[in-house]
């Protein structure tokens, strides 16, 4: 789907949610391929990966920025579904909580969570960090969330956790249909990406694009350009 360079693709400044120049145009090309190529895919989309730090959350966070800013008028949630490991609050410059965990299991309205980031864009924490044994929320409040997110949004962009690790993903991808999954050019076994395809399509979700991510050059970019 895409290729993306290891370059300063990081929003710049935390505090300031903002994307480096290239970072932006990069990620409005990706937003642009996945929400206009595709006629038919849908409001909500799962940003995931087979493995841990592999990108996802960069992506998920570099997309939502861009996305927001590009697609004027629209409106754009981001929502952090990794609960075992939440990080999109620190790339944003936002509150760890009060998010999900407080909505999804202690009945705090969703607008009460919502963080606004920039004019177009509402992020949704993960919230206080839940024991172990209930880290797989149920299926049927999740999708009660999400379904009122698609009613009030244009577009939602869903932070998942690791595919192949966490059955949470399952869960996700069983709600979402729409997938990107996102890989480490050089890391990321073909097989995890195999095994991670297969477990999102078994439970039911369609993948929009894998991006590859962290892409490097061997050939210095003067030479690049010439080659
Ligand atoms: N394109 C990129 N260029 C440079 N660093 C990146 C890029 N994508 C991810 N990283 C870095 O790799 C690490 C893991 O990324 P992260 O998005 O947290 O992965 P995941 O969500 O899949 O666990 C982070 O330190 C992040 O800043
Ligand atoms: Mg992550």
């Amino acid at each position: 789907m895409a290729n993306t360079e290891q370059t300063d693709q990081r929003p710049q400044d935390a505090a300031r949610a903002s994307l480096a120049p290239k970072a932006r145009e990069i990620f409005a090309g990706l937003w642009a391929t996945l929400f206009g190529s595709r006629r038919d895919i849908g409001k909500s989309v799962l940003i995931c990966s087979a493995d841990r730090g592999e990108g996802a959350s960069t992506i998920a966070c570099g997309l939502a920025l861009a996305g927001s800013a590009a697609a004027a008028g629209a409106r754009v949630a981001l929502v952090d579904f990794n609960l075992h490991n939440p990080s999109l609050h620190r790339l944003l410059g936002a509150n760890p909580s009060p998010g999900l965990r407080e909505i999804l299991t202690r009945g705090l309205a969703p607008e009460a969570a919502a963080q606004r980031i920039n004019e177009s864009l509402d992020f949704y924490a993960a919230g206080d960090s839940l024991p172990d044994a209930q880290l797989v929320l149920a299926g049927p409040a999740i999708a009660e969330f999400l379904n009122m997110l698609a009613d009030g949004y244009d577009h939602v962009l869903i932070d998942a956790p690791a595919v192949n690790r966490f059955p949470q993903a399952g869960v996700l991808a069983g709600i979402v249909k729409d997938v990107v999954l996102v890989a480490h050019t050089e890391r990321t076994p073909l097989e995890a990406i195999a095994a991670a395809k297969n477990h999102l399509e078994s439970a039911g979700a369609t993948l929009a694009g894998v991006v590859l991510n962290q892409r490097t050059y061997p050939i210095p970019s003067f030479l690049y350009r010439r080659v």
